[in-house]
């Protein structure tokens, strides 16, 4: 059965994967090759909050962002014809993966704990990353995290390829499955 038949738009894809592994960059260029519209999870968060994720973390704490994450997935966004780029913890909550399968395709985006580092240490912008020894907190926080990416309909590894390269997989993949 292809889905879009049956529903008459596109399937929504869900990109997820930790910090620094390309899912809003390659996502929206896989967006356009697909010929789905664009979404970011971080960026609804801070445009209905009028916030930055740090303030919100800041003043609210994470339990909260969390809460909103959840809300952005349950009635946050389009059911059909959207690329969500996911902020990096928002499937590992209880029942998220499921739940983005349940209402798409989620495909995740991989890289080791070397190479978020290089693409993250620049970027004042992720609180979970402000510390002081940034190659640790990414492990452990990769380690906690793994068994949950590892659950998504698909594993695209993205360690020394370019953008163009990883949105290239990504549209291969969905159309695949969906064109
Ligand atoms: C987070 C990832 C960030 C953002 C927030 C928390 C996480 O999104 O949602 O800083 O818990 O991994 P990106 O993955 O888009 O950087």
């Amino acid at each position: 059965m292809n889905p879009n038949e049956k529903h008459g738009a596109l399937t929504n894809l869900y990109l997820i994967g930790f910090m620094g592994t390309g899912k809003s960059t390659s996502g929206k260029l896989s967006a356009e090759k697909i010929g789905l519209r664009f979404i970011d999870s971080d960026e609804e968060i801070e445009r209905e909050n009028g916030l930055s994720i740090s303030k919100i973390f800041e003043t609210q704490g994470e339990e909260r962002f969390r809460t909103l994450e959840k809300n952005f997935i349950d009635t946050g966004h389009p059911s059909k014809g959207y690329l969500i780029s996911c902020g990096g913890g928002l499937p590992i909550q209880e029942g998220m993966i499921e739940k983005l399968k349940s209402k798409g395709v989620v495909f995740c985006l991989w890289a080791s704990p070397e190479t978020i580092l290089y693409r993250t240490s620049a970027d004042t912008s992720r609180p979970l990353l402000q510390s002081d020894h940034p190659l640790s907190k990414i492990k452990k926080l990769l380690q906690e995290r793994e068994k949950k990416y590892l659950l998504a309909d698909r594993i695209i590894l993205t360690d020394e390829k370019g953008e163009q390269e990883v949105a290239e997989e990504i549209a291969g993949h969905y159309l695949e499955s969906f064109g």
